[in-house]
Formats: structure tokens, C-alpha cells, sequence
């Protein structure tokens, strides 16, 4: 039988990560954080000293990209040559430069079938931009997740807040409206939901809400 894969795709701060991870959780699949892959390789990149324009260098760097995501008593751990990238990978900066490399088509198809091998039995949540457009076109159900920019940028500030970390709510607004602007232009791959998907605006939603939300819509689907 054919692995069910649920995608999860939307603009950053609309509460994919935190959504994809507990629907996973609770239906026991396994999770792809397929941003992390393109946070991972701009970091393996700098690393490296090789520039964030290299389309060639970069697309080697994805190929051969070693990184490994083990869960170590209950702890989800991120390696990076085998050396723990903690939250390193998710500043503002890091997203930045995810974005700059994930706008090149030789970074993307060097990404793409190691996506496809996360789809293993029980089933997979896939956590991206693309997932349901090009990564598993065949997926049974495809979400869209959306909020509104300001709404989206209050969550980061509330986040960065919680984690003691100082940040204005505009300066946040624009980052967001930037990142927006060049996942939603850029020629290959954009950020669009797949003619299949269904749009769900979180706005006014909770997390409990739109995990159930979603539960519910795979138990239809199943
Ligand atoms: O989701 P996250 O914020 O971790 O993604 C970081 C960046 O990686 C995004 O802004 C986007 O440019 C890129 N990305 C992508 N395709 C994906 C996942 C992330 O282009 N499937």
C-alpha cells in the first residue's frame, strides 16, 4: 500500500512547525522540516567559506549535505557533521540565508529525493513551501497555512520574547513581508498552494483548534 503523506505548506510564522510536528505526533508519522534542509545547507555552506550566490558549490553542498535529525530521550536533535546545530539554525539570519540558496533550481533538485525518502510507513507530515506542488504532488491531503503578516509577526515576537530575545515588532513585520516577497516571486518552486490544497487561515485559530482541524479532515480523507 502506498504511505499516506499529509503536506503542510504555507508563508513562515503561520505556525507550521509547531502544527506539523503535533499532528505527527499524534498520528504516530514521521515528520519532514524540509526548511530545516535549507537552513542546514546555507549553514554547511558558511561553514565551508562557499558564497551564497555558488549555485554549483551550493548544489554540491546539498547533495552531499550530512545531517541527521535523531531523537534522543524525547529530545529532537539536529547534527550537522555530527555536530549538534541547536537553534543556530533558526534565527532570523539563518532564514534569510535558507532563503537566498533555496531560490536556486540545482540547490532544489538536489534536495528533492532526499525529501522523498522521509515518506515511510505509518505515514508522513511534510513541512514546507513546496511540498504539495512539487515535492509530493500525489499527496491524498494537502493544507495550505496561513495568517495574516501582522498576526504572523506577533507569534515571532511573542516567540523571541518567551526565548529573552529583544526584537522590534516592525523591524519583525518587515522581515516577514521580505521573506514573503521572494518565497512568493521566486521562479522556481514558489510559494503558492497546489491546485488541491486546502487554504486554512489561522488568524484567529488556536494550535489546539487547527490540530484538530486537520485531524479531523485526514479522518474524512482516510
Ligand atoms: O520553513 P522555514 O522558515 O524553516 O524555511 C526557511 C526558508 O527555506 C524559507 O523562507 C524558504 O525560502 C525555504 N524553503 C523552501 N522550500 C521549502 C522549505 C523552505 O524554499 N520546502
Amino acid at each position: 500500500a502506498k504511505v499516506p503523506v499529509l503536506t503542510i505548506d504555507g508563508p513562515g510564522g503561520a505556525g507550521k512547525g509547531t502544527i506539523s510536528s503535533l499532528v505527527a505526533e499524534r498520528l504516530g508519522w514521521h515528520l519532514l522540516d524540509s526548511g530545516a534542509l535549507y537552513r542546514l545547507t546555507a549553514q554547511a555552506a558558511v561553514k565551508h567559506g562557499v558564497a551564497l550566490d555558488d549555485e554549483p558549490a551550493l548544489a554540491t553542498i546539498a547533495a552531499e549535505l550530512d545531517v541527521a535529525f535523531p531523537v534522543e530521550e524525547g529530545q529532537p536533535r539536529t547534527l550537522l557533521e555530527g555536530e549538534e546545530v541547536g537553534q543556530t539554525i533558526r534565527t532570523e539570519q539563518a532564514g534569510e540565508r535558507a532563503s537566498q540558496v533555496a531560490a536556486l533550481p540545482l540547490v532544489r533538485a538536489a534536495l528533492l529525493q532526499r525529501q522523498r525518502d522521509f515518506c515511510q510507513t505509518p505515514g508522513l507530515v511534510a513541512d514546507g513551501r513546496d511540498m504539495g506542488t512539487v515535492v509530493f504532488p500525489d499527496a491524498p491531503l494537502k493544507i495550505f497555512l496561513t495568517a495574516s503578516a501582522e498576526e504572523r509577526a506577533r507569534r515571532r515576537h511573542l516567540q523571541l520574547q518567551e526565548a529573552g530575545v529583544g526584537a522590534s515588532l516592525s523591524s519583525l513585520l518587515k522581515e516577514i513581508q521580505a521573506r514573503d516577497a521572494r518565497d512568493t516571486q521566486r521562479s522556481v518552486a514558489p510559494l503558492k498552494p497546489a491546485d488541491d490544497a486546502i487554504t486554512l487561515d489561522t488568524t484567529r485559530l488556536s494550535i489546539p483548534e487547527v490540530v484538530d482541524q486537520l485531524t479531523e479532515l485526514l479522518a474524512q480523507r482516510g
